[in-house]
C-alpha cells in the first residue's frame, strides 16, 4: 500500500507538521505500507522529499525541515473510483497512490481544504472529511455546534475584525464581562484566532488594560478571534478517539501545566520542555474518566469527525467538565497526546497508524 504522507503546509504550525510527520512514517510497518513523503512549502508548493531528511530530524528535532531542492510534484485529479490517483514529477513519471496521510496542522491542511482536494482526486485519506475538518478547525461554529449538543462549554465571545474597526470600546466591554464572577480582582480571559492551533496568536489577559493588544494579536492571525473565560484551578484533560461510525476513546490524560500563568502555550507545548508536563492517565476517579470518554464520543459526533481526533477539555476545581476543543489532525511530536493516550490504552504506534490507515481505505 502507498501512503502519501503529506506534511509541512502554510500554517503557522508547518514545524510541528515536521515532527508529526516523522513520528508517522517512522511507525508505519514496512512490510505493508511504503511511504511516498510530500512536503508542502511555506508558499505552498509541493515536493518530493526523501526520507533520511525528515527521519534524520529524530537525532535533533530542531533539524526538522523540508528539502526545497526537491522537485515540485502534482496530484491529477481523476474524479471517479478511489484508486486512480497519481503523483506527477515534472518530466518524470506518475506514481500511483493508494491512500494519503495528511499530517498538517492548522488552516488549508486541517481545515478541509486539503481533505476537498483529495475528494476531487478520488484518493482516499485518513481523518475527518471536508465538512468535519472545516467545523474542526473554526472555534466559533464548533463552539456553535457543541453548544447545539448540549455539550458544556466554557462562556465566551466571538469578535470579528469589522466590529473590532468599527467600535472597540464596545467590544472591549464585551470581552472584559467575560471575566470570571467572583474571582479576585479580573478573572482570566483567553483570546484566541478562531482558526487555528498550538496556541500560535493566544494571549492570557489578567487585566482588562491587556485585552486591547491580545485582541490585536490575535487578529494578525484571522480575521476572526474567539475569547473564553479563563477558570481558576482549571485542569486541562485530553482524550483521543479512533474511529468512523463506531468510535472508541481512550484513557484520559492531563496536561500539567508548570508555568505560574497556568498557560499551555506554543512555547510550553514545543519549545520549553518544563513548560508542562503530561500525566496519562490522568489522576481521575473510573466515575470521571468514564464522564470525559464520553463527552469526547459525544463531542467527536456533534462535529461530524471521522477516523481521528483528540478532544480537549477543562474540569473546573468543582468537578464541571467542558469541552475546549477538538483536533482532527492532532499532534504527533514525541511530546504529543494523541498516540500517548492510545499506547496507554494498548495500542502501540505502529498499530495505530495501521489503523487509521484502515478507516481511510475501508
Ligand atoms: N494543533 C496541535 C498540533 C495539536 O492539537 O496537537
Ligand atoms: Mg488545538
Amino acid at each position: 500500500v502507498r501512503v502519501a504522507v503529506l506534511f509541512g503546509g502554510r500554517s503557522a504550525e508547518h514545524e510541528i507538521s515536521l515532527l508529526s510527520a516523522r513520528f508517522v512514517v517512522e511507525a508505519l510497518d514496512r512490510d505493508r505500507f511504503e511511504p511516498v513523503l510530500i512536503g508542502i512549502d511555506k508558499s505552498g508548493r509541493w515536493l518530493l522529499q526523501e526520507e533520511a531528511l525528515l527521519l534524520g530530524a529524530a537525532r535533533d528535532p530542531r533539524l526538522a525541515r523540508l528539502n526545497e531542492a526537491m522537485p515540485e510534484i502534482a496530484l491529477d485529479a481523476h474524479p471517479g473510483p478511489a484508486g486512480e490517483a497519481t503523483l506527477t514529477v515534472p518530466g518524470g513519471a506518475r506514481a500511483p497512490i493508494d491512500v494519503v496521510f495528511p499530517v498538517l496542522h492548522g488552516p488549508t491542511g486541517e481545515d478541509g481544504c486539503v481533505q476537498g482536494l483529495l475528494e476531487l482526486a478520488g484518493v482516499p485519506y485518513v481523518g475527518s472529511g471536508v465538512l468535519g475538518s472545516a467545523v474542526g478547525m473554526d472555534k466559533d461554529v464548533m463552539k456553535r455546534l457543541l453548544r447545539e449538543a448540549e455539550i458544556p462549554i466554557v462562556p465566551h465571545v466571538t469578535l470579528r475584525r469589522a466590529a473590532w474597526d468599527r467600535d472597540r470600546g464596545a467590544c472591549i466591554d464585551q470581552i472584559a464581562a467575560l471575566s470570571a464572577p467572583g474571582s479576585a480582582g479580573f478573572g482570566p480571559i483567553f483570546v484566541k484566532p478562531a482558526n487555528l492551533g498550538s496556541s500560535v496568536g493566544v494571549r492570557r489577559v489578567k487585566a482588562r488594560s491587556e485585552i486591547e493588544a491580545a485582541v490585536e494579536h490575535a487578529f494578525e492571525f484571522d480575521l476572526k478571534i474567539v475569547c473564553e473565560q479563563g477558570i481558576e484551578g482549571v485542569r486541562e484533560i485530553e482524550c483521543s478517539v479512533l474511529g468512523d461510525d463506531d468510535p472508541i476513546a481512550s484513557v484520559p490524560g492531563e496536561i500539567v501545566v508548570g508555568h505560574a500563568d497556568g498557560f499551555y502555550s506554543y512555547a510550553a507545548k514545543y519549545i520549553d520542555a518544563d513548560g508542562a508536563t503530561i500525566r496519562i492517565p490522568a489522576d481521575l476517579s473510573p466515575a470521571e474518566a468514564n464522564a470525559v470518554q464520553l463527552v469526547a464520543l459525544r463531542a467527536f459526533r456533534a462535529l461530524e469527525a471521522s477516523g481521528m481526533a483528540r478532544v480537549d477539555l477543562f474540569l473546573s476545581p468543582d468537578r464541571a467538565l467542558y469541552v475546549n476543543e477538538i483536533n482532527t489532525i492532532p499532534g504527533f511530536t514525541a511530546i504529543s497526546m494523541y498516540p500517548k493516550l492510545w499506547e496507554a490504552s494498548g495500542i502501540p504506534a505502529r498499530e495505530l497508524i495501521e489503523r487509521l490507515i484502515a478507516l481511510a481505505l475501508e
